[in-house]
């Protein structure tokens, strides 16, 4: 099939969280497996370099009253089984995109015309289409972002070359939705007498994720249990009523991982490599951490490792919160190491830093280290994940792989991912959290303390036995497939229209 993949990140150019890893791995994966797949992202500031040669220029784009003159240009994808990767197109809109960082300046500050930068990447979608001539058979975007791809192919390709394609939208995270007033709309490029089927409107406001699930003729999340989670209130985000209502036309499909990049035997950003028959290795690469965070070399504590963004989704408040933090408990009375990574919200960020100058067993790097991420994998005991909501989860499968036992709450892809060990460390292969509550996170994190600590032999069995787990991104592909051949045909997608609760 011909796929076009619309999205705001692509590993290795452009990467903010487990977006980009996703849609870099899922491009491959379809490639292997004989698909003319090619992707387009935004040309971001640092990308020039990149960017070998151009393809169209320039490539005009309507969006309302306004005419947006841009140029395209073509890399591929590293892959280490191919001398061509997957084909990227990168849009150059100077003003728009050669900016710092990917959404903001910030992790915590996005830029206010995000709405518009975004729509600008979505409505070229289909003009480069007819500019090179290339008519894929679908147009697969990835959460608000491009979610406006969806809703410009129903409302403007209702004839010529692309109105037999197929759009497919995948919810990698329903707690974004990209908002925008009301009056955004003409800048957008949607007529106002157009806004009842472009599913746009949310009360005084437009919701871009929303008009992206009322408009795709398939949508998939990406596991099957947040695709269940997703229709009931307390997952939904205000969404859940149009999740149900487009029930029949919502798969999940769990992420794979991308052994190229995250295999402890072949890993060229860890000092030493390993696998299940030889561990010596991660021994070495847990004093390396050590030393680079500054812990103490020793081997009694229980490192738990955490790469994160800093946000309330990834259970940080339940750690850190003044009061009820139960980060501080931890450090005080188990024999840990905690190690984290991440940035994210502010008042998070100085949180840590002030526990990690009281607490000599607590070590906090704030910034985006991919190096260093892959050292905390390799070189923790514990990976620790209390998130209150997770659609899939990177991390943890990560963890597995890396010989790191996960600690996950149940919810969300860590619940596919993570089978649940019992006391005596003879089944499963992680700890999960059971609830939300602080004291839940404790409780987890002491069991799996105790059966390293009380049952070394055991705690190596789990270790091994999620080592041995695999997440094959070739499944998950073979999945994507069949979604995108029920978008391409004809019967499905009317019926998009009569599903729309609006
Ligand atoms: P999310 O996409 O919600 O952030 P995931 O677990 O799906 O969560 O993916 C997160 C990805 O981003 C992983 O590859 C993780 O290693 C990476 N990551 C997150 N924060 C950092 C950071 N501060 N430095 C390096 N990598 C990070
Ligand atoms: C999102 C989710 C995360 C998921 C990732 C890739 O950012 O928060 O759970 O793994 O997307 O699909």
């Amino acid at each position: 099939m011909k796929i076009l993949m619309v999205s705001s990140e692509a590993f290795p150019l452009a990467k903010a969280g487990g977006l980009g890893d996703v849609v870099s791995a899922l491009g491959r994966a379809l490639r292997h497996a004989g698909h003319d797949v090619r992707l387009l992202i935004p040309r971001y500031r640092g990308l020039a370099a990149a960017s070998d040669s151009m393809v169209a220029a320039p490539l005009c784009v309507d969006l309302g009253d306004r005419r947006y003159c841009c140029a395209v240009w073509e890399t591929r994808l590293p892959d280490s089984r191919e001398s061509h990767g997957v084909p990227t197109y990168l849009l150059e809109y100077n003003d728009f995109f050669d900016r710092s960082g990917i959404y903001g300046d910030t992790a915590a500050h996005w830029y206010p015309d995000n709405p518009l930068r975004f729509a600008l990447l979505s409505r070229a979608a289909s003009v480069l289409c007819r500019t090179i001539n290339w008519i894929p058979d679908v147009f697969h975007s990835h959460d608000w972002p491009s979610a406006l791809v969806s809703v410009y192919h129903r409302l403007f390709e209702t004839e010529g070359p692309l109105a037999g394609c197929g759009s497919i939208l995948s919810i990698h995270n329903l707690g974004y939705q990209g908002h925008a007033p009301l009056h955004d709309l003409s800048l957008l490029g949607i007529p106002s007498e157009q806004i009842a089927s472009s599913g746009l409107q949310s009360g005084d406001g437009l919701n871009l994720l929303q008009g992206g699930i009322s408009c795709a003729h398939q949508v998939v999340t990406v596991s099957p249990r947040y695709a269940l989670e997703i229709a009931d209130p307390q997952f939904g985000f205000g969404l859940d009523p149009l999740i149900r209502a487009r029930n029949s036309h919502v798969t999940g499909i769990i992420n794979g991982i991308d052994y190229e990049v995250w295999d402890p035997g072949s890993d060229p950003l860890i000092p030493y490599h390993y696998d299940v028959h030889d561990m010596a290795g991660k021994q070495r690469n847990r004093e390396i951490l050590q030393m680079e965070m500054g812990l103490l070399p020793s081997p009694a504590p229980a490192v738990i490792g955490m790469v994160s963004r800093l946000t309330g989704q990834k259970g940080l408040y339940e750690l850190c919160d003044p009061q009820h933090g139960i980060l501080e408990r931890i450090l005080e009375t188990l024999p840990v190491q905690v190690v984290v990574l991440g940035t994210g919200e502010a008042e998070i960020e100085n949180c840590l830093l002030q526990k990690a100058e009281r607490y000599p067993n607590l070590s906090v790097r704030i910034g985006y280290e991919e190096r260093l991420a892959h050292l905390i994998e390799a070189g923790s005991d514990l990976f620790l994940m209390p998130s209150r909501y997770e659609p899939c989860g990177l991390n943890q499968m990560y963890s597995l792989r890396y010989g790191t036992v996960p600690v996950v709450t149940r919810v969300g892809g860590l619940a596919d991912t993570v089978t649940p060990c019992d006391a005596t460390g003879d089944t499963g292969t992680g700890f999960f959290i059971e609830g939300t509550s602080p004291w839940l996170i404790f409780d987890a994190v002491e069991a799996a303390v105790a059966l390293r600590h009380d049952n070394p032999a055991a705690f190596a069995r789990l270790r091994a036995r999620g080592m041995e787990q695999r997440f094959p991104w070739e499944a998950s592909a073979h999945a994507y497939t069949e979604i995108y051949r029920r978008a391409a045909l004809p019967d499905t997608r009317a019926s998009r229209r009569s599903s729309s609760p609006r």
